[in-house]
C-alpha cells in the first residue's frame, strides 16, 4: 500500500477506527537493531540498498553531521506537559473505568457499550492533525534508509538512536515544530519501530492475560483480569495483520509462511505465541494468541492472597516435594496449571538438580542448578526438529532429581511416567477437567500410560477458573493421591486430600492422606511431630504474608534457608527478611 494512499486518507481517529496508522508502518526492531519488517533487513551496511531513494543523500548527511548527535532531545513527561491524549468518548458508551498505560499517551477506557450492553475495551492514543500525520509517515519512510545502524550505534541505546535521527530529519526538512506535535511523533515512533505498533499499549497493560486476534478486520479480544473476556476497538487490515505476523514470529526468532504457517513461540518477553498465518488454515485470515508473560511469576504466598491455595494446600505441597512426591496440574485452559505448577516449584530444594522441558518457555525458578530446555521445530525441511520425547530422553541422561514439564499431550507422557518409575520427582500439567478425565486421557491414546506406571504419580490437583458470586477467580478445585491399584476391580485408587467448598470459598482439609503417612513413616516422625512440623511451617506463610515477604526471589530464598536450617528461621519469624538478607 502506498504511503501517498494513506495519508489522504482521513485523521487519526480514536475509538472505534481501524488505525490507517498501522498500515504501512514498520513494527518490527529485533535485538541488534531497529528493523523495519516489510522485507528489508534494516541493519545490514549493504551499498546500494538505497540508491534509488532520496534516502541516500540522508544517509550521507547523518554521517556528515555527527557534531550534533549530543544536542538535547527533550523528551515528554506527563506531570510537566499534560496530556497528549484527547479522550472523546462517543455517545454510545458510557466510561466504566479509565486507566493509563503510559502516562499521557496511551489511554484505556472501559466503556459500557449502550446498545449491545457490554463493556468494551477503547484504547485512545495521540491523535493528530494531517499535518501531523503526513509528517509521520514521511519519516517512517525516510527513517527506513538511515536506520541502517553502524555497529557503533547498535550498542547505543536504540530509543537514544531513533531520536536522534528523528531530529536530524526534522532539521533536515526545515521544519521547526510544536513541542506537543513532537512528543506525539516521538511517540508514535517509538511504539512503531521499538514497540510493538498499535499492539504495543496492549503489550504493556499488566491488566492483561491474554491477547487474540481472530482475523482480518475482526477486532481484537482480550482477557482482562478484571473484565474478563473483552471486545476491544482495535481491528487490523489484512495486510497490515499478515505483516504484524511476520514481525511476531521474527522477533521470536521463528520463521512464518503460507507453506509452514503455524508457529508456537515465546516472544522476547516471554509471552507465549500462537500464530496462524493466512486464510488457508484459519479462514478468517491471520490469528494469532499472545498469553502475556508476567515478568514476575506467582510466588505461592501471592496465591495464597488471591485465594488459590491456602496456607493447608501449600504446606502439603512444601512437605510433599521436599520428599520427592511426583505431580500434575489439570484443568482447562487458562486455569492457571502452569502457574500452579511454576509456583510449587520455588519449594524445591535448593541444591536440587532441575530440569525442565517445555514447547514454549514459560517456568520461571530462582533456582541455580537448574536445565531449562526448549523444543524446537525443524528450521527447514529435512532439518532436525526436537520435541518432547527427544528433551526428556535427554534429561533422564541428566540425572536430574526434578524434571518439569510444561504440558503433556503426547508420546513423551510414557517416557514421563517411565521417570516417575525409575525415581525422578516429576511435577507436569495437562488438559483436562477432573481426574478420571485425566486418568482416561493419559491410559488411551495416543498417551497409552500403563495403569501399574501410573501409580508412581503421587499427587494430582484440579485447577479451576470459576465464579464466586459474579467474580471470576482462579481455585484449587481438588487435590487427590492416587493410592494404588484396588486388585479386586483393577481401578485405580484416589484419595482426596483437598476439597474445594464453593459456598465459603476454601478449600479444605480432609484429614486423610496417605503422602503424610508416607513421609512420616521415612522420617520416623510420630503423628504429633508430623502434626508439629506442618504448623510450624502454616506459622511462616502466615508470617511471610504479613511481613510482605512474597516476590518469588524472596519467597524462593526463605524456602531454601528453612531447607537448609529450619531452627534459624523459626527463630526469626518476626522478621524474616533478616534471614533472607
Ligand atoms: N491463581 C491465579 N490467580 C490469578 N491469575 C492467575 C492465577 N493463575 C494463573 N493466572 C493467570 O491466568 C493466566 C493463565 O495462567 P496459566 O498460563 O498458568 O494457565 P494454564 O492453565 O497453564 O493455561 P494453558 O491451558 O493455556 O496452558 C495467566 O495470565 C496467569 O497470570
Ligand atoms: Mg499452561
Amino acid at each position: 500500500m502506498g504511503i501517498g494512499d494513506l495519508f489522504k486518507s482521513r485523521k487519526i481517529n480514536n475509538a472505534g477506527d481501524s488505525s490507517v496508522l498501522d498500515a504501512g508502518v514498520p513494527v518490527a526492531a529485533n535485538t541488534s537493531g531497529i528493523q523495519p519488517v516489510d522485507g528489508s533487513s534494516g541493519i545490514k551496511e549493504s551499498a546500494g540498498a538505497s540508491q534509488k531513494k532520496p534516502g541516500a543523500s540522508y544517509r550521507q548527511y547523518f554521517s556528515l553531521k555527527k557534531g550534533d548527535k549530543n544536542k538535547a532531545i527533550e523528551e515528554y513527561d506527563f506531570e510537566r506537559y499534560g496530556t497528549l491524549v484527547d479522550v472523546q468518548i462517543p455517545d454510545t458508551y458510557e466510561s466504566v473505568d479509565q486507566y493509563w498505560v503510559e502516562q499521557g499517551c496511551s489511554l484505556i477506557v472501559i466503556g459500557h457499550n449502550k446498545r449491545t450492553n457490554q463493556n468494551e475495551y477503547l484504547l485512545f492514543e495521540p491523535s493528530l492533525s494531517d499535518f501531523e500525520y503526513e509528517l509521520l509517515e514521511r519519516l517512517h519512510e525516510d527513517l527506513r534508509d538511515v536506520l541502517i545502524l553502524t555497529a557503533e550505534e547498535i550498542k547505543k541505546d536504540r530509543k537514544r538512536t531513533l531520536l536522534e535521527k528523528m531530529h536530524a530529519l526534522i532539521d533536515d526538512y526545515g521544519l521547526t515544530l510544536e513541542q506537543f506535535t513532537l512528543f506525539k511523533i516521538q511517540y508514535f515512533l517509538i511504539r512503531n519501530y521499538i514497540g510493538w505498533a498499535r499492539l504495543d499499549p496492549l503489550m504493556k497493560d499488566p491488566q492483561l492475560e491474554d491477547i487474540s486476534c481472530d482475523g482480518n478486520r475482526v477486532p481484537l479480544f482480550l482477557y482482562h483480569r478484571r473484565y474478563r473476556n473483552i471486545k476491544t476497538n482495535i481491528a487490523f487490515e489484512p495486510d497490515v495483520l499478515n505483516s504484524l505476523a511476520i514481525t511476531l514470529a521474527q522477533r521470536s526468532g521463528k520463521h512464518i509462511s503460507t507453506g509452514s504457517p503455524m508457529i508456537d513461540a515465546t516472544l522476547p518477553d516471554g509471552s507465549r505465541l500462537q500464530l496462524t498465518f493466512g486464510t488457508e488454515v484459519t479462514t478468517r485470515g491471520t490469528s494469532f494468541t499472545i498469553r502475556k508473560f508476567r515478568e514476575e511469576p506467582f510466588s505461592p504466598i501471592e496465591l495464597m492472597e488471591i485465594g488459590t491455595f491456602n496456607a493447608d494446600a501449600l504446606v502439603y505441597f512444601w512437605l510433599a516435594i521436599e520428599n520427592n512426591k511426583s505431580l500434575l496440574f489439570i484443568g482447562g485452559t487458562a486455569s492457571g496449571k502452569t502457574t500452579s505448577l511454576n509456583a510449587v516449584s520455588l519449594f524445591i530444594p535448593p541444591v536440587a538438580k532441575v530440569v525442565s522441558i517445555e514447547d514454549t518457555r514459560e517456568i520461571t525458578l530462582f533456582h541455580d542448578n537448574w536445565i531449562a530446555s526448549v523444543t524446537r521445530q525443524a528450521l527447514s525441511e529435512g532439518g532436525n526438529a526436537i520435541n518432547m520425547f527427544d528433551l526428556l530422553r535427554a534429561a533422564m541422561r541428566q540425572r536430574p532429581e526434578f524434571i518439569l514439564v510444561g504440558e503433556v499431550r503426547g508420546a513423551e507422557a510414557q517416557t514421563l511416567f517411565q521417570a516417575m518409575n525409575t525415581g525422578h520427582t516429576t511435577f507436569s500439567t495437562m488438559h483436562g477437567g477432573s481426574v478420571d478425565a485425566a486418568i482416561h486421557r493419559l491410559e488411551s491414546e495416543p498417551l497409552n500410560v500403563p495403569r501399574n506406571m501410573m501409580q508412581a504419580l503421587n499427587i494430582v490437583s484440579v485447577q479451576g477458573l470459576i465464579y464466586h458470586g459474579t467474580e471470576r477467580v482462579r481455585r484449587a478445585q481438588e487435590i487427590v493421591e492416587i493410592a494404588g491399584i484396588d486388585p479386586s476391580t483393577g481401578n485405580l485408587r484416589v484419595n482426596n486430600v483437598f476439597m474445594y467448598d464453593p459456598v465459603h470459598d476454601i478449600i479444605g482439609y480432609t484429614g486423610r492422606s496417605q503422602v503424610y503417612m508416607d513421609i512420616a513413616e521415612r522420617r520416623g516422625w510420630t503423628r504429633e511431630q508430623m502434626d508439629t512440623e506442618i504448623s510450624l511451617r502454616k506459622s511462616i506463610l502466615a508470617a511471610m504474608m504479613k511481613q510482605g515477604i512474597r516476590d518469588y526471589i524472596s519467597v524462593a530464598s526463605l524456602f531454601h534457608a528453612y531447607y537448609i536450617d529450619a531452627k534459624n528461621v523459626l527463630s526469626h519469624i518476626e522478621d524474616l527478611r533478616k534471614v533472607i538478607g
